[in-house]
């Protein structure tokens, strides 16, 4: 109703987004306990979880904790807070991590790869007994591709055949450029294509054919490895189990 509205608003006046991510980051990073190893995740709402953690070591709060960075910036910005670091050859199972978003769906299914991180998110993802996404609301949609363009990771090698195929499937594609123009290369050394696809209505055979096609090391679909969500809005914090591991039943947003 219009009382609704307007109370919005001015809340809405002292709570901008990175206030909302911070907090939603910060809930997460609390839920972290001693003796774990922790997935530290990549973007502007991950970083305030991996400052938290720092923030617990210092205090005492924590201890003994583990992170295993999902990109070389992170790796870079946790050394340099003080949080012990180890990798997946030391410890092959991590225990939870927390990563932010670009697009989530009601079924908890993610793109991934706005920053460019997407190979080593999911190596991390994929490895870990819960994956802790972190967004504001703004991230949800009611299919992947509404909104964000999908990131797909590709070898310089032969790059032009899979903007080709990836044109095919129907997706408009653009190269990966930096802030300076030049071509925009992952940890790895590979590209990024961003492919416009629009409202993707079977993501998991998206996810298949893209995984199949040789030249494309990674895609940012990410299907049923977010655990949980939690979702900051100018309401507050929500974090819920991903639908098909709770109770309730899937639904829209
Ligand atoms: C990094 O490769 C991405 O998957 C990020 O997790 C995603 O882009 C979210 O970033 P922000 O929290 O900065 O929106």
């Amino acid at each position: 109703g219009v009382a609704l509205r307007l109370r919005r608003r001015q809340v809405s006046k002292f709570m901008d987004s990175t206030t909302l991510k911070r907090q939603a980051a910060e809930l997460a990073a609390d839920l972290v306990e001693s003796g774990t190893v922790v997935g530290l995740g990549v973007g502007s709402t991950a970083i305030f979880a991996v400052r938290r953690l720092a923030e617990r070591l210092r205090l005492g709060d924590l201890r003994d904790i583990v992170g295993v960075p999902c990109s070389l910036a992170t790796a870079v910005e946790a050394e340099r807070l003080g949080i012990p670091l180890t990798t997946l050859d030391e410890r092959p199972l991590v225990d939870l991590t927390i990563d932010g978003a670009d697009e989530v769906d009601p079924a908890f299914n993610l793109i991934k790869g706005g920053g460019g991180a997407l190979l080593r998110e999911k190596i991390v993802a994929q490895a870990s007994r819960r994956e802790i996404i972190v967004v504001d609301a703004s991230k949800l949609s009611p299919a992947l591709g509404t909104n964000f363009a999908l990131p797909v990771e590709v070898t310089p090698f032969g790059a032009g055949a899979q903007v080709r195929y990836l044109e095919q499937l129907g997706a408009q594609v653009t190269v990966r450029r930096d802030q300076q123009g030049e071509l925009y290369h992952t940890d790895q050394g590979n590209l990024v294509l961003d492919c416009a696809f629009g409202p993707i209505a079977r993501p998991a055979q998206l996810a298949d054919l893209l995984a199949a096609r040789a030249g494309i090391v990674e895609h940012g679909l990410f299907i049923g490895l977010a655990t949980d969500l939690i979702v900051a809005n100018i309401d507050g914090l929500r974090i819920t189990a991903r639908p098909d591991l709770s109770l309730s039943s899937p639904g829209a947003w």
